[in-house]
């Protein structure tokens, strides 16, 4: 669904990513871990059109998406849910997930009222400002956002960081509920039994590239791979 292909990207004159190939199949979850610093998050960026590869090639359902400004991306069908959150804080509640309802095309399967009732902690909060969320609820807001572009894929950058270990069960249990109504996952995350028990395939990326890839039962049984290149 989502692939790219021998793809360089990095930061002016610092390339941070050296030929990567990754491929997400449809209705999957796909995992991307490695150590701090090895570039997830400059992979999940060239993926959705925050940074432009300086070579290789990025397609979504077939289609070439290289190079193409995020928003253009976004109306594809790719939500990004940056580490950031990237919460308007100025904004309340509602007018932060009307504004990137604006990304979704006619008939959006989600709505305002359906990212309420799938997170009824922002139902509540609906009038209040970004910035009277606490960060679980900042997190709950990026992805109803994410939610509200109507994508088809959702592309995820370590959603756990910083929340309270009661916050990190909700939020794993409404990715759960993400992935059994079918929706695809890319998802780069710290905490490995979260990643471990969502994800179906495992990409292990170290300085730039991928160096193993398989599917979550393979990861949990090759300790090796953890230790090498996981650290843990
Ligand atoms: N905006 C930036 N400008 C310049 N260099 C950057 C920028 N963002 C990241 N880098 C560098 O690119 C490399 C990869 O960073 P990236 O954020 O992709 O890693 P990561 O795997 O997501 O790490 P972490 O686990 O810490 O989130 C690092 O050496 C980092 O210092
Ligand atoms: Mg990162």
């Amino acid at each position: 669904m989502l692939e790219l292909t021998g793809v360089e990207s990095g930061y002016g004159e610092t390339r941070v990513l050296h030929g990567l190939d990754l491929a997400v199949r449809e209705g999957s979850v796909h995992a991307l871990l490695g150590r701090n610093g090895v570039g997830k998050s400059t992979t999940l960026k060239t993926a959705v059109g925050h940074l432009k590869a300086v070579s290789g090639a990025v397609t979504f359902l077939g289609q070439d998406v290289t190079g193409l400004p995020p928003h253009v991306v976004a109306r594809k069908g790719v939500a990004f849910v940056p580490e950031t959150r990237d919460v308007f804080g100025a904004l309340s509640v509602r007018e932060n997930l009307e504004l990137a309802g604006r990304l979704a095309g006619a008939n959006p399967a989600w709505t305002l009222e359906r990212v309420a009732e799938f997170f009824p902690n922002l139902a509540n909060r609906m009038t209040n400002g970004g910035h009277e969320l606490s960060g679980g609820e900042q997190q709950m807001l990026a992805i109803g956002r994410a939610l509200m572009q109507d994508p088809k894929i959702l592309v995820l950058d370590e959603p756990t960081e910083g929340l309270a270990p009661i916050i990190i069960q909700q939020i794993f249990a409404k990715l759960k509920e993400l992935k059994a109504s079918g929706l695809t996952l890319l998802l780069v995350e710290q905490n490995l039994n979260f990643a471990l028990g969502l994800a179906d395939d495992v990409s292990l990326m170290s300085r730039g590239r991928i160096v193993w890839r398989g599917d979550a039962a393979a990861l949990k049984a090759d300790e090796e791979a953890h230790v090498r290149w996981l650290g843990v």
